[in-house]
């Protein structure tokens, strides 16, 4: 095929979108060997049967045509180093991955989305491929997305809304669904600081004792008007009453130019990043990178779209009032 003709066949053969796999056997030697290929596909399910095809020029062809058995392993969205790592040629890809002997010999990675452990049943002639067939003796699947790969570069699933937007509010009738947007941040929040609330509680801090604290930490000393004027959006402002006892409780310290957190209050708020800090970092672990980022974007500009007179936290007073 001609050179301008091969990049367009390449092109339109990668409009269809594919997962990643690594697909591993063992040399004559018994080295472990394993390319990265997204030519995986299922052929049949009575038998079990799948098929993939390994290019003729491949440093591993003599290893998967001779050894007769291979392990395909579907890549996680959190696994495109080792995608990258198995698509060189040559070399030990396998040092510094764990990996382990399969049922059939085959090397078994740890880490996966989706694992099929083949017996090879045939090998066709492919043009410059090699196309292999696999009986799956022993398959197995984990709760993970997988890694996309379409148009030349890695992407991540996103499922498709399949229904227009629902009114997820009825002014008439004075009700809302479970889609009404400000509800689902309401309840998120109020459901994923459970555990920041519970720490509040063993500390014996309340809800306004904590912003207090929080604001200081960024911004010291500040007057009590200033702390006012920071948190008065949250209906979480501090007074002057509040700002005595948490001083009495050596949670603060007042001087000439503000308030202060003391090492004490400093403390008891580190503790409580740390909860909740633990509390996110559970949570994000279900979430991929993208979806994470897409949900910070759409947070920061809703807070963007309905706080333009709100001060900026991490800047202070002075520069917030210069910015106005
Ligand atoms: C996303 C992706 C998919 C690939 N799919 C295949 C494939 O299906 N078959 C193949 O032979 N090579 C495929 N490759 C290229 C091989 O991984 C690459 O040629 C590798 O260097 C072969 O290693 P080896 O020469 O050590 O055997 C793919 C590479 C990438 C990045």
């Amino acid at each position: 095929m001609a050179d301008k003709k091969a990049i367009e066949f390449r092109n339109a053969l990668g409009a269809f979108a594919t997962g990643v796999t690594v697909i591993t056997t063992l040399s004559d030697e018994g080295e472990p060997v394993g390319v990265t290929a997204s030519s995986f596909n299922s052929v049949s399910l009575d038998p079990p049967l799948v098929l993939w095809s390994l290019a003729k020029n491949s440093l591993s062809k003599v290893a998967f045509c001779n050894s007769g058995h291979f392990a395909i392993h579907v890549l996680s969205s959190k696994q495109e180093d080792i995608s990258n790592i198995f698509a060189k040629s040559g070399g030990d890809k396998f040092s510094g991955i764990a990996w382990k002997t399969g049922e059939n010999e085959s090397p078994i990675l740890d880490e996966y989305a989706a694992l099929f452990e083949c017996k090879t049943m045939h090998q066709y002639e492919g043009g410059d491929h090699i196309i292999l067939i696999g009986e799956v003796l022993n398959f197995d699947q984990r709760d993970e997305l997988p890694l996309l790969f379409h148009g030349g570069q890695y992407a991540e699933t996103r499922p498709k809304l399949n229904s227009e937007p629902v009114d997820a509010v009825d002014i008439d009738e004075g009700r809302f669904t479970e889609d009404f947007l400000l509800y689902l941040i309401s309840r998120a929040h109020f459901q994923s600081s459970r555990p920041t609330h519970l720490k509040l509680e063993e500390l014996n801090l309340s809800q306004r004792e904590y912003m207090t604290l929080a604001v200081l930490s960024m911004n010291a000393p500040a007057s009590e008007n200033e702390l006012a004027e920071r948190l008065d959006h949250t209906g979480f402002s501090p007074d002057a009453e509040l700002l005595d006892q948490m001083a009495l409780r050596m949670l603060i310290d007042m001087s000439d130019d503000g308030y202060e957190l003391t090492t004490k209050g400093r403390k008891y708020l580190m503790e409580t990043l740390a909860v909740a800090k633990a509390a996110e970092d559970d949570l994000l672990d279900h979430f991929s990178h993208r979806e994470v980022a897409d949900t910070k974007r759409v947070l920061k500009k809703i807070i963007e779209l309905t706080g333009a007179d709100i001060p900026d936290l991490w800047n202070s007073t002075e520069e917030n009032s210069e910015k106005n």
